[in-house]
């Protein structure tokens, strides 16, 4: 998409970048986090971002995204089910020269426990994005609500991660 520039030129013509964070969640936490990362995203001039469950987006319309950020609630130790198995689908698709990150909801003492593990499983099926952040949210219980300031610090995370698709 095509956005026209600001400044003295107003003929000038810029790129706009786009960025897709696709989660699951099942009480809304990890959702809460895929806004507030899209919120700071959008915050950065000439990149958009969208939010999408892992159910709501086909894997061939991947493509369509020069960012691809993926989330979920640690599950057991590990990424929850529904995201790897939307993994598994994109991993025949031909992603290429795409940057991303991962991001993860947790409780108790398991900070990056289940983000380290989808980074993992990122790099072996999804070769063509290069992950280029991780960011790991606190949940005060199973069900929630998030921790304090754990949105504020997603937000953040979200604009210096636009930052690293505009440079
Ligand atoms: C089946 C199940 C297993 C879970 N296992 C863990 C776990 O091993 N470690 C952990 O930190 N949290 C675990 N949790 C808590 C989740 O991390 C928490 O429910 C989640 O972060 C909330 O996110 P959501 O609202 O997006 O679902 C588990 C939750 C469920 C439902």
């Amino acid at each position: 998409m095509y956005i026209r520039g600001k400044g003295r030129n107003h003929n000038r013509r810029q790129l706009m970048k786009k960025a897709i964070i696709v989660y699951e969640s099942v009480y809304e936490n990890t959702k809460k986090i895929a806004e507030a990362i899209s919120d700071g995203i959008n915050k950065v001039e000439g990149v958009e971002c969208v939010v999408k469950k892992t159910g709501e987006i086909h894997t061939d319309d991947l493509c369509d995204y020069d960012a691809i950020l993926l989330g979920c609630p640690n599950h057991n130790q590990g990424p929850a089910l529904n995201l790897v198995r939307f993994i598994d689908r994109a991993a025949i698709v031909h992603l290429k020269a795409k940057i991303g990150a991962s991001f993860d909801t947790y409780t108790g003492g398991n900070r990056d426990v289940a983000v380290a593990k989808l980074e993992t499983i990122i790099q072996e099926k999804l070769p063509g994005i290069s992950l280029e952040g991780r960011f790991s949210a606190k949940v005060t219980g199973r069900k929630g609500p998030l921790a304090d300031d754990e949105e504020a610090r997603a937000q953040e995370f979200g604009k210096e991660f636009g930052q690293k698709l505009i440079e």
